[in-house]
């Protein structure tokens, strides 16, 4: 089993494996398990290195909270300038709660309803990526009962490969999301019809965990003439926005879509548009930030098959069987011998796992395991499945540590039943 590190504020020290300068045998004595802890340092240095590698462009830099809409992630990065990209009024009105001013978060999604599209006129966003023309329709009805001026980007499905998983591909026309560049073009030809309505924007937003350049470079080719002609027919054209779906390392051998990588590639065609650079980072930011911690259960063989059990499972982390997807799994107190086999979780689901015929530390009932890169796409997917609670959330700052969102209790789980 690969002892590798993934990211810096994540290292053994004295043996343990610590979150900066926290152990995590203290945290899970303080807060017990499961537990999802976050790295604060982290997602500033991230941040940075993505402010840092675009700075020439001077672009809105709009965290996409679906990821982790924990307040305290949020509100560290609105500290550091970061906007945001939403997708649901409630996603909206955590960004406000966290900080970020209402000008600064765009508003995506193929499924905005009325009542969200209020809220966020009566808000004031910057912009909705309208996804349809029917979306647009609604947009212009609404601003225009309400007395209020819409902004939209249109978001156009570039129909490129992002050659990542098929569930998190966005950009091909077999997806769901966005118009083929004619329609966007004819859609913007008719701007007059929609007089309370601003064009001030272009969107796209091809997939996730995208690992080169190459697909970001194909779309902007094929949006770039219909940003010289919509910016010839529309004063009010100002951004270009194109999305996130940078990816990042589940694996100390992987590679990543470094930001400088991304930079270089994409900003000479940013220039030649002469609009604004958008772009909405998720799990490049906060994916490495966070790990979920969980007690060994029970150790069982069945067949030929060593069965990890822990304490955590697929309500609290989905991805492994959702997208089939790797993480990386260190021992919180090293562990010489090493076996093979699965790390289960306590769900009555077959694919309620983190691992499969794994090389894993020979750990025993009451150790410690951490599955990491957890901090986007982790907790915000988790459910009551089973009735189970969802784990608390811890975020660390150097030596110090503090609960940013309390264990749910059984309780939190009957609470909203009449
Ligand atoms: C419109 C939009 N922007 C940004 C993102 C963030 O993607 P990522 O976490 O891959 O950066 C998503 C993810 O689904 C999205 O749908």
């Amino acid at each position: 089993m690969s002892r590798g590190i993934i990211a810096p504020e994540f290292e053994y020290q004295d043996g343990t494996l610590a979150v900066e300068r926290v152990s995590l045998l203290e945290l899970a004595e303080e807060y017990g398990t499961p537990l999802y802890v976050y790295s604060r340092g982290h997602l500033v240095r991230r941040y940075t290195e993505l402010a840092d590698a675009f700075r020439e462009a001077d672009p809105l830099i709009c965290f996409s909270v679906k990821v982790n809409t924990n307040r305290a992630l949020i509100s560290t990065l609105a500290e550091q300038g970061a906007a945001a990209d939403v997708v649901s009024g409630g996603e909206l009105t955590r960004a406000l709660q966290a900080g970020i001013p209402a000008r600064r978060i765009v508003f995506a999604g193929v499924g905005k309803t009325a009542a969200e599209i209020d809220l966020a006129l009566k808000e004031g966003i910057l912009f909705f990526t309208v996804e349809s023309e029917g979306e647009l329709e609604l947009v212009s009805r609404r601003a225009r009962a309400l007395g209020l001026r819409a902004r939209i980007a249109p978001r156009v499905n570039p129909d490129v490969d992002p050659q990542t998983h098929r569930f998190i591909s966005t950009g091909k026309l077999e997806n769901k999301f966005g118009m083929d560049v004619e329609r966007v073009r004819r859609l913007g030809a008719q701007m007059e019809q929609y007089p309370a309505v601003d064009l001030v924007g272009l969107h796209m937003h091809i997939g996730s965990q995208i690992t080169t350049p190459d697909p970001y470079v194909l779309a902007l080719q094929r949006m770039l003439p219909l940003a010289a002609e919509l910016r010839g027919r529309l004063s009010s054209l100002e951004y270009l926005d194109v999305g996130g779906g940078m990816g990042i390392r589940y694996s100390p051998t992987d590679d990543e879509l470094s930001a400088a990588r991304l930079a270089r590639a994409i900003l000479p065609l940013v220039r030649e548009s002469g609009l604004r650079l958008v772009i909405e980072p998720g799990r490049y930011i906060a994916g490495n930030c966070g790990l979920l911690l969980t007690r060994v259960l029970y150790v069982k063989e069945n067949g030929a098959r060593t069965f990890v059990i822990v304490d955590a499972g697929m309500t609290d982390l989905i991805r492994p069987p959702l997208y089939g997807a790797y993480h990386h799994i260190l021992p919180v107190r090293e562990v010489g011998e090493i076996i093979i086999g699965d790390v289960v979780g306590p769900v009555c689901e077959t694919p309620d796992f983190f691992a499969a015929q794994r090389s894993l530390p020979a750990v025993r009932p009451g150790d410690l395991l951490a599955v990491m890169s957890a901090g986007a796409y982790g907790f915000v997917m988790s459910s009551n499945y089973n009735s189970r609670c969802r784990p608390a959330e811890v975020m660390v700052q150097g030596s110090s540590h503090r609960l940013v969102r309390r264990r749910e209790s059984i309780a939190d789980l009957t609470r909203l039943e009449l």
